[in-house]
């Protein structure tokens, strides 16, 4: 039912069934561990299939099932299995479908913490990762060998702001039948329609903008069909990633608002990033909406939207400089998350790791989170600390 519809109109409806809760509109929150069963007959019958309805607390309640509902439907996907954080979601990936000898193909642009869960975890499991320039579209097909099992894309990278072309990187991948999977978070479900594009596996790291308060932490990986989901849900119940009721209830409740919230994040991030291309000590601004950015055909191609989170490049390389106008900022606050209601800042170099597609953009950069307050407000408030420069 919910593919005829627009993705608002999906956003508000999908997940809901007030006829299982007595008429409630949103569905209650389900603080249960143990599940009772009238007898041994359906105890046992039940144990065949543990993953439909609820068998265990672990396994999910009707509050996590709305939610992964809710979320496969504005994924597209087949269905979504819920994990307490979006790094859990990234993992639970790879653990899903990486095992000792195994290779995996990881974009540089990648989420830190995924780098260093490679470069880590999987590495002393006897899992090579092979790093690739997020440029590469289909020269992916070189990288892959044939202990190849999966391609990790991100796009854009949430420091970088390089977009990927994954439709090509995808085709490459498909051909010999390894599987792609995708931190999908900046765009969220409503910007980019991963199964569409070739994406097999779709994380989002709900903890963003689907919880969009910053107030819970969240993770979903969305399936493109049912035998992948049997894979992921199987190792997350292995793994014990069972989420908490009220989470995926704050998760669900900031899902019926996501398109309204995003458009404004959409629309303040893009005057921001507009005003500040015309400072004077700003180089260079890395946001792919705008016309001139080196990714803007492919954003345009592939994505029906922005987000709240872009960067930009000062002129100086002086880290005090940088610091000093981070320190000024009055509304924006010194925070490593992004997706909530409020504007963020961080320095983002450090964050910056690169072993293959080097990255210098001839100046410090910084990450910009645009939250909900008046435009106008948020660009004083750059302007005042630009003035302490
Ligand atoms: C792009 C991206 N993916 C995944 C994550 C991980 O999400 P969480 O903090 O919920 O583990 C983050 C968090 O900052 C992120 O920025």
């Amino acid at each position: 039912m919910m593919k005829k519809h627009k993705p608002s109109t999906v956003a508000v409806h999908a997940g809901r069934s007030p006829e299982m809760h007595q008429g409630a509109v949103n569905p209650p929150v389900y603080h249960v561990s143990t599940i009772l069963y009238p007898d041994v007959a359906t105890m046992e019958e039940r144990g065949t299939r543990p993953f439909e309805g609820m068998t265990y607390g672990r396994f999910g309640t009707p509050t996590t099932f709305a939610l992964e509902e809710a979320v496969c439907a504005l994924e597209g996907g087949h269905r979504s299995v819920a994990v307490p954080s979006g790094l859990a979601a990234i993992t639970l990936v790879l653990e899903s479908f990486l095992k000792h000898g195994d290779h995996v193909l990881v974009t540089d642009s990648i989420y830190h913490p995924t780098r260093r869960y490679c470069d880590g975890h999987l590495k002393a499991n006897g899992i090579e990762t092979t790093y690739y320039d997020p440029l590469i579209g289909a020269g992916i097909a070189d990288l892959i060998r044939p202990n190849t099992k999966l391609v990790f894309v991100e796009a854009p990278g949430s420091l970088t702001f390089e977009i990927q072309d994954i439709p090509a990187i995808a085709a490459e991948a498909h051909k010999k039948g390894v599987v792609v999977a995708m931190d999908n978070t900046w765009a969220t479900p409503l910007f980019f329609k991963p199964f569409e594009k070739g994406v097999d596996l779709s994380v989002q790291a709900a903890t963003k903008y689907i919880v969009g308060h910053a107030d819970a932490m969240m993770g979903l990986v969305t399936c493109a069909n049912a035998d992948l989901w049997q894979i992921v849900k199987m190792r997350a119940a292995a793994l014990g990633l069972g989420v908490g009721a009220e989470e995926a209830y704050l998760a669900l409740r900031g899902l019926r608002t996501l398109p309204v919230r995003l458009e404004r994040h959409q629309e303040t991030a893009i005057l921001l990033a507009t005003w500040l291309k015309r400072r004077p000590e700003v180089l260079r601004v890395l946001h792919p909406a705008l016309q001139d950015d080196p990714g803007h055909k492919l954003w345009r191609r592939d994505f029906t939207g922005s987000c709240g989170l872009f960067a930009f490049v000062m002129k100086t390389s002086d880290k005090k400089h940088v610091d000093a106008f981070l320190d000024a900022l009055q509304l924006f606050g010194l925070g490593y998350s992004w997706g909530g209601y409020e504007s963020l800042a961080i320095p983002a170099d450090q964050g910056i790791k690169r072993t293959v597609a080097s990255w210098n953009p001839g100046g410090l950069t910084i990450r910009l989170h645009a939250g909900l307050e008046d435009a106008d407000d948020l660009i004083a408030d750059l302007e005042q600390a630009f003035g302490r420069l």
